[in-house]
């Protein structure tokens, strides 16, 4: 199986909210090749972050597509408003209202599934022909700086052996430290909040997320 490119995609809640357009020319200029946008409802998760308003300014000013990961009990009420704000990949979670799923795409966008650690991927494998990407947590969701959990590694093991070619996106405690599991499990998006934008040289953080990862891949951009 010829592994999907590697994609580093630095989660914004982890930039400085004061000046999110300087962060994103600047993640975008250290080599970004897709920006993470976590949206919270206070609901589904215990943390309240941004909404469609603020991904339609970020869509002003990006140049790489946005990847929008909606943390929502209602994602099949928004879906369509994320998609027109500007996302171009919407991942909605398993837990809350999957449908969600076909709203994105015929709002035009690609559209993910998120599966948080505590739940079982099996399900998963019938809805393949609906998703265009699986995110699968490596936290559990609500915020940035938590410690990667290896246990959800599996899950990838599984979405490949089963045939999947598609995008495996993982979203959680991705670093330098943590990058090569994950490559190895068959991941090949790899969210980075913590470590990107808190690290002192972000273009070399990002670029050792990727060789580490296109190594272990075998693959290159
Ligand atoms: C967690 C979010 C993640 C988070 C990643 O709920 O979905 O995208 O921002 O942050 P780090 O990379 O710091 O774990
Ligand atoms: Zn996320």
């Amino acid at each position: 199986m010829t592994a999907p490119p590697v994609k580093i995609a630095p989660s914004l809640l982890s930039a400085d909210f004061v000046h999110l357009a300087r962060d994103v020319a600047a993640v975008e200029a250290a080599g970004a090749d897709w920006l993470h946008v976590d949206v919270m409802d206070g609901h589904f998760v215990p943390n309240l972050t941004i909404g469609p308003p603020v991904v339609k300014a970020l869509k002003q000013v990006a140049t790489i597509p946005l990847d929008v990961h909606i943390m929502i009990t209602e994602p099949e009420r928004y879906a369509a408003d994320y998609v027109k704000a500007g996302a171009d990949v919407l991942s909605c979670h398993i837990e809350t209202q999957p449908g969600a799923l076909e709203l994105t795409r015929q709002a035009g966008a690609r559209a993910g599934l998120a599966v948080n650690p505590e739940t079982d991927i099996a399900p998963v494998r019938d809805m393949l022909d609906r998703v265009d990407m699986i995110l699968v947590m490596s936290v559990h969701p609500g915020f940035g700086g938590q410690s990667f959990m290896p246990e959800v590694l599996p899950k990838i093991e599984s979405l490949r052996a089963w045939g999947y070619q598609g995008d495996i996106q993982i979203d959680g405690g991705i670093s330098p430290a943590t990058v090569d599991d994950a490559a190895a499990a068959g991941a090949n998006v790899f969210v980075a909040g913590s470590a990107v934008f808190g690290s002192e040289d972000w273009a070399a953080t990002i670029a050792t997320l990727r060789e580490t990862a296109e190594t272990r891949l075998g693959v290159s951009a």
